[in-house]
């Protein structure tokens, strides 16, 4: 658990609070309701509670992502990139209690470090695991069964305060061995090497494609369905490999945190959808009896989450 889970916690329950009421309020809870939520929530765990309502931040942000890929044709948006890194610093120089931004004034810093620029990722990285939770709740609307041990896991639990739940944190490494948000990992070789009987020169782009071994299904016999079971007991090195979140010395620094924070939310949309929900609604791909598909788009996802019949 991180050190400012307890803030953390009391963030996301105060927006699935509300993100409850307005599904209530629309009969159905959809991906645009989602998104605006889950970025309140993300401005307040990265940057603090005053950051919670800064759209501005983080749509600057978004417009500088869309271009990303294209940044060696794209005229920079330089205005808007200094814009962005200058709230960036003031958040950081506020440096709110509870929130991750707290920990920047004491970060080691030489002439080749420049602190703030980690926090843009922390904020996109984010981005990734509402998709990936988003995913997750569809499985568990379409898997009775494991809603089932969801809700056996909360029962009885207090959620306003930190809970560990390991079988939900399953549920989200499931959402992202099946649909994994960095399928590509990248590493260069540092030395030559032999492998596979070949000899690899120094320099070598070696790229790891996640959906191939997360779907390898004549290594893998859970490879096409949902299976959280995969991820409840410990992984050796002896196992099928399954990096949603990467491997070895540069395996991502966020994991621990995302599922931490996609379990709470789960946690708290399953607790309160009552004994009929979360339900998926209007047209869906996906049936537990046949195999998952090999994507699955999160925006047209719909769910009813009170009891059946209203
Ligand atoms: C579902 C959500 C996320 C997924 C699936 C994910 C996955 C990954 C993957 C696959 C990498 C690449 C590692 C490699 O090159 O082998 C990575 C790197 C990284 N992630 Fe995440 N990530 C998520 C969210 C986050 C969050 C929320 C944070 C921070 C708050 C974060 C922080 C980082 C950092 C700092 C790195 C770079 C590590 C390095 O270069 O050493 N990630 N992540």
């Amino acid at each position: 658990m991180h050190r400012t889970a307890d803030a953390m916690v009391a963030a996301v329950r105060r927006e699935v609070a509300d993100l409850v009421d307005v599904a209530a309020r629309d009969g159905e809870l959809d991906w645009d309701a989602y998104a605006r939520t889950w970025w309140r929530m993300v401005r307040q765990l990265v940057l603090g509670t005053s950051a919670r309502d800064d759209e501005a931040l983080t749509d600057d942000l978004h417009v500088l992502r869309a271009t990303a890929n294209w940044a060696f044709l794209h005229p920079a948006r330089r205005a808007r990139r200094d814009r962005f890194l200058e709230a960036v610093r003031r958040r950081i120089a506020f440096a709110e209690p509870g929130s991750l931004a707290a920990s920047m004034p004491f970060a080691h810093v030489t002439g080749r470090t420049e602190p703030e620029q980690q926090v843009p990722q922390w904020l996109f990285a984010f981005d990734a695991a509402a998709w990936a939770s988003y995913r997750a709740l569809a499985l568990l609307a379409s898997h009775p069964d494991a809603l089932a041990r969801a809700r056996e896991e909360i029962a009885g639990r207090d959620l306003s305060v930190t809970q560990d739940l390991p079988y939900l944190r399953a549920v989200v490494l499931e959402s992202l061995r099946l649909w994994p948000t960095t399928p590509a990992l990248l590493r260069e070789t540092t030395a030559p090497t032999r492998w596979e009987g070949r000899r690899v020169p120094e320099d070598t782009l070696v790229l790891t494609y996640a959906p191939y071994f997360h779907r390898d299904d004549e290594r893998l016999e859970e490879a096409d369905r949902f299976a959280p079971e995969l991820w409840t007991g410990p992984r050796t090195e002896a196992d099928w490999p399954l990096v949603p979140f990467s491997a070895g010395p540069a395996e991502c620094p966020g994991r621990n945190l995302v599922l931490h924070v996609t379990s709470t939310v789960l946690a708290l949309l399953v607790d309160a959808s009552g004994e009929d929900g979360p339900r998926l609604v209007g047209r869906h791909p996906l049936d537990p009896d046949a195999a998952l598909p090999g994507t699955l788009d999160p925006f047209s996802l719909r769910f009813a989450l009170g009891p059946a019949g209203d």
